[in-house]
């Protein structure tokens, strides 16, 4: 099976519009930085460039988003001397091949368009088994760098390359948000099998039978249970169902402002709950009797929990409610809704200066709740 050799499916095109949203939204925060330099986008599962229909694949979507529109961000890079390096690894060497025409011929328009005196993005491609990549002292180096930023894509086949270790690389590289594709039907079908095993331990990987629908949820859970306690780290998922299987994508980011734009780009494309095509939470459908009249379910359980919260005194202060919904898969709004509830009720009093901020948490002033 060759996904570069077919028309990519609906479900393919979900999963590379979601890719594309999330660099969208990455790309500028980090060209803005004055901090961090360069930058170092990451394809390491590149494919060959597009369908068998010429439609792009997820190198040519990354390139075109770093133009920005006009060509806008390339004149940005300019002017600021940002260095910007795309990086695209296929380990079959005929896909390599035909991916370095493809961004060669890709690239050669682009020239031909264009206005400044030369091209302000660096491109490599190259040909290997991607856990020679993760191992080489090179680009660990670049990981570990606090200056560099880094996005990393990691669409593979099926579910192996993204071991513990892997994962723990990754959340553990300072300025690095990642994306990757996982196939989670496969793993709750095989998770006896030293095929799965081998890779995933057992006792961390809860599926519930009865809930299939829920079984890349789990995934993103198990990689949670990775992350040590003093890291303080954002999973999100999406869901992908295609047929009687579930996929996903599962992103991560160490800085709120990462895991916010993540959970924008999730709720543009599920209204219902941000982390699925089939509807987790069994919201209304559109054409239903209560459509849209009734709160998401989600936002209900997740304002419902930040409400038990507060009143454990568990969540104290605005930017733990803040971070709880981000947490919880939820844009930073639902705590003002929570909060704004309790105040408007007199069960809560607000020590330091009330605000509604709900965005770019990291800048939000703090203030203190307590309890009437
Ligand atoms: C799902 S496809 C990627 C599709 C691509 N993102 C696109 O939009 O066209 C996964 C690709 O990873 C390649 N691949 C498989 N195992 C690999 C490995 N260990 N290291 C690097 N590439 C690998 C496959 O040949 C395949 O082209």
């Amino acid at each position: 099976m060759d996904i570069n050799k077919k028309t990519f499916t609906k479900e393919t095109i979900l999963k590379l519009n979601i890719f594309q949203d999330c660099f969208r939204e990455w790309f500028p925060v980090y060209l803005h930085n004055d901090y961090v330099n360069p930058l170092y986008i990451y394809d390491m599962f590149a494919g060959s460039g597009h369908d068998a229909d010429g439609m792009p694949g997820s190198p040519i979507i990354l390139l075109t988003e770093a133009k920005g529109d006009n060509n806008l961000y390339c004149q940005l890079i300019k002017d600021k001397k940002k260095r910007v390096y795309f990086g695209f690894n296929e380990k079959i060497l005929s896909k390599s091949n035909e991916l370095k025409e493809n961004i060669d011929k890709y690239l050669k328009e682009c020239r031909a368009n264009c206005t400044l005196e030369e091209c302000c993005i660096h491109t490599q491609i190259g040909q290997y088994d991607f856990q020679e990549i993760i191992e080489s002292e090179n680009f660990i180096n670049i990981l570990n760098n606090p200056k560099y930023g880094k996005f990393v894509l990691l669409d593979q086949y099926g579910f192996k390359q993204i071991t513990n270790d892997v994962f723990l690389k990754l959340i553990h590289s300072p300025n690095t948000d990642f994306v990757f594709f996982i196939a989670s039907s496969f793993i709750n079908r095989f998770k006896e099998l030293p095929a799965v095993t081998d890779y995933f331990e057992k006792n961390k990987l809860h599926f519930d039978f009865n809930k299939p629908k829920q079984c890349h949820q789990t995934i993103a859970d198990y990689y949670r249970s990775l992350i040590p306690d003093n890291l303080e780290y954002y999973i999100h998922s999406f869901t992908i169902q295609k047929g009687a299987n579930y996929y996903g994508l599962i992103f991560g980011s160490g800085h709120t402002l990462g895991m916010e734009k993540f959970l924008r780009v999730c709720w543009r494309h599920d209204e219902f709950a941000g982390e699925s095509n089939c509807n987790i939470e069994n919201d209304f459908e559109p054409g239903t009797l209560f459509y849209g009249t009734a709160e998401k379910n989600k936002i209900q359980d997740v304002k419902d929990k930040i409400k038990s919260l507060i009143k454990e005194r568990r969540i104290t202060n605005n930017i733990d409610g803040l971070k709880y919904a981000i947490k919880s898969g939820c844009l930073p709004s639902v705590y003002i809704s929570a909060i704004e509830d309790f105040k408007n009720k007199g069960l809560v009093r607000i020590i330091g200066e009330y605000n509604k901020a709900a965005t770019n948490i990291h800048k939000v002033k703090r203030y203190e709740i307590e309890l009437i």
